[in-house]
């Protein structure tokens, strides 16, 4: 809910008021969009007015189907918003707690929101400079080297941990000091690469051998052209 809270109320986006402007060239006019199909919109809402039906109806399904036959899939589901599209497409993936979306931070705040309103965590991966999309390689490189290794020795029953996922320089804490993202370039990799081993004192020789064995079988699973950097 604070989430939600410093996402809305607290934005820090503002559209300024320039953008509207009379004798400007707009951001965007509506209005001029709305003339356009003016005949269109007035009859199809009004035909929902008449029938009194504003939840679900006949005109709801009529445009599920519709818009299912444009896009060319068997279903359509008619939604209140894009958060919930998101929200619900990811429900219906069974997205929930203790699972992770890998997405991207250059995007409306909804794009992460969907994500934690599920329970779920997501994982930002950077950006293609061409296409200003998700770079498959940075994907590629992220799902490799940490958390596909995290996941896999989570499930043979190896605990692993991250040090450290925050580095202190962009920390809360010590913001006063006045560093920035890019600041340490290395210590900010690691952070996001490095994936630490059990390793302790009391650890059983057998232990040892165990993570060893099941690295060993991680390493054998990735294909040849998983090696190629
Ligand atoms: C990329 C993106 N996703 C989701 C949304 C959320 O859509 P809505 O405001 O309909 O919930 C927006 C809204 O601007 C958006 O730009």
């Amino acid at each position: 809910m604070q989430r939600l809270k410093d996402c809305f109320l607290n934005s820090e986006i503002r559209i300024p008021q320039s953008a509207f402007e009379v004798g400007m060239v707009p951001f965007i006019d509506l209005t001029r969009q709305y003339k356009t199909i003016e005949e269109e919109i007035l009859s199809a809402t009004k035909k929902v007015y008449e029938k009194g039906r504003f939840i679900l109806g006949e005109e709801v399904s009529a445009f599920e189907e519709e818009f299912s036959r444009y896009c060319g899939v068997r279903f359509g589901v008619g939604v209140d918003s894009g958060t919930n599209a998101l929200h619900l497409a990811l429900k219906a993936a069974d997205i929930g707690e203790g699972d992770e979306v890998i997405t991207v931070a250059h995007s409306f705040v909804a794009t992460a929101l969907a994500i934690s309103l599920t329970g779920a965590k997501p994982l930002f991966v950077d950006i293609d400079p061409e296409t200003y999309t998700m770079d498959p390689n940075a994907l590629e490189h992220f799902l490799r080297h940490r958390n596909t290794l995290h996941t896999f020795l989570e499930e043979k029953g190896v605990g692993t941990l991250i040090h450290y996922p925050i580095p202190i320089h962009l920390q809360k804490a010590f913001r006063e000091l006045g560093y920035r993202r890019g600041n340490l370039p290395l210590t900010e990799q690691y952070a996001r690469e490095l994936l630490s081993l059990p390793l302790f004192p009391e650890m059983a020789e057998s232990e040892i051998e165990e993570v060893a064995t099941q690295i060993k079988l991680f390493v054998g699973q990735k294909s040849p052209a998983d090696d190629e950097d």
